[in-house]
């Protein structure tokens, strides 16, 4: 077995840069078994060289083939790569996201060696597409429910004047005015009770996701109309998740009625359900999570509001409020669960992701 003192550097001061810089840094052999880590990969992945030097890549790295099998071509064929945004899940449980330089060195009269260099992504914009979905929704929901709040109370008070002035109101016409007032009045409650949101917490029983697929079926199928195809692709073999039936309901209704909205006359809304096994959500890896897509062959998500539209008040819509997606999101995160988006036009696909155990140990 080689070991750090047997590579030999040209000079000591390269060897110092490789000790020193902020790159993560590997040496593996033929077989991909570790011969070096510079410090910076040690704090990386949590490992002393010690315990490193000697394992084999695949030991350290859980579950990405796709990469190892590239690592074992480029040591074999010479070709270096780059991939970006990897997810490399560590056999300690951590998961992260890098970008990878791995290069294929060759030394005369020796085998070849594989440098990996790690630039793991910053934190914050490594979980910034789900973390900060989750912390950005809280910030703004609580923001909004605030200002709901404030407005609640004198818009009673409104109706109520109005209704006791209409019934000092003799004219007709003058009474137009006070129904305007009541109904505008009307109109207001109830978005602020939008904007309030889902107070209750979650009531949460075993049940069964398709079952509330189905209920949402029943209840846009009308809006669907004949020209939009619903499409089910279910996974029958999931197990029954711990979740409140009229939250989940509520969210799902959001996303489908967004698909059919979008599609307007036309397309094709599927509905998926998956099982996924050890799956990141956030920076939080769980055993098994239940994976919910809403797919639509609709004009995708404008880009200009792409970035936001899980923030309440943002929509392409005319007549939209841009609540919905907002209270999906919160409804799913009460759940210690996550909605994503990609959109694109002709397919847009909002995922649900719900772990069926609170947390993985
Ligand atoms: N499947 C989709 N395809 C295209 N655009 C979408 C889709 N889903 C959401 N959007 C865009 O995101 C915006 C925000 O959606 P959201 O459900 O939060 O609000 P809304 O539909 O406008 O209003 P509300 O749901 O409160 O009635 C929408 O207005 C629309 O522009
Ligand atoms: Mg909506």
């Amino acid at each position: 077995m080689k070991s750090l003192s047997k590579i030999e550097f040209p000079d000591s001061i390269q060897q110092r840069i490789m000790e020193n810089m902020g790159t993560s840094l590997l040496l593996l052999d033929e077989s991909l078994m570790i011969i070096y880590i510079n410090p910076a990969c040690e704090m990386l992945f949590e490992i002393s060289r010690r315990k490193a030097c000697g394992k084999l890549w695949t030991q350290l790295v859980i579950e990405n083939q796709s990469l190892t099998d590239r690592m074992k071509e480029s040591v074999l064929r010479g070709h270096p790569f780059t991939k970006r945004e990897v997810q490399l899940d560590l056999s300690g449980g951590r998961s992260l996201t890098v970008d990878c330089n791995i290069t294929p060195l060759f030394v005369p009269e020796a085998e070849p060696n594989l440098l990996v260099e790690i630039q793991h992504m910053e934190r914050q914009v490594q979980i910034s597409k789900e973390e900060q979905l989750i912390s950005q929704n809280h910030a703004v929901r609580a923001l909004v429910r605030g200002m709901a709040h404030e407005v609640k109370n004198p818009l009673g008070g409104l109706r109520g004047a109005a209704q006791l002035l209409e019934r000092e109101l003799d004219d007709e016409q003058l009474k137009e005015y006070t129904r305007i007032i009541i109904s505008e009045a009307d109109r207001l409650q109830e978005l602020v009770d939008r904007m309030l949101g889902p107070s209750a917490l979650p009531k949460k029983e075993m049940i069964n996701i398709h079952e509330i697929f189905e209920r949402v079926h029943n209840l846009v199928r009308v809006e669907a109309g004949d020209s939009i195809e619903i499409v089910h692709d279910y996974d029958p073999s999931i197990p029954e998740i711990n979740a409140d039936r009229d939250q989940l309901i509520q969210a799902l209704l959001n996303l489908v009625r967004n698909a059919i909205q979008a599609m307007a006359d036309s397309g094709t809304l599927t509905l998926r359900t998956r099982s996924k096994r050890q799956y990141t959500i956030g920076n939080r890896r769980y055993k098994l999570i239940v994976l919910v897509e809403v797919i639509d062959t609709g004009p995708g998500i404008p880009k200009e509001i792409q970035e936001q539209i899980f923030l309440p008040m943002i929509t392409g819509r005319a007549e939209g409020t841009g609540l919905g997606l907002s209270i999906a999101q919160s409804l799913i995160n009460r759940h210690n669960g996550l909605i994503e988006c990609t959109s694109e036009p002709g397919n847009t696909v909002f995922k649900i992701l719900i772990p069926l155990e609170n947390n993985n140990d």
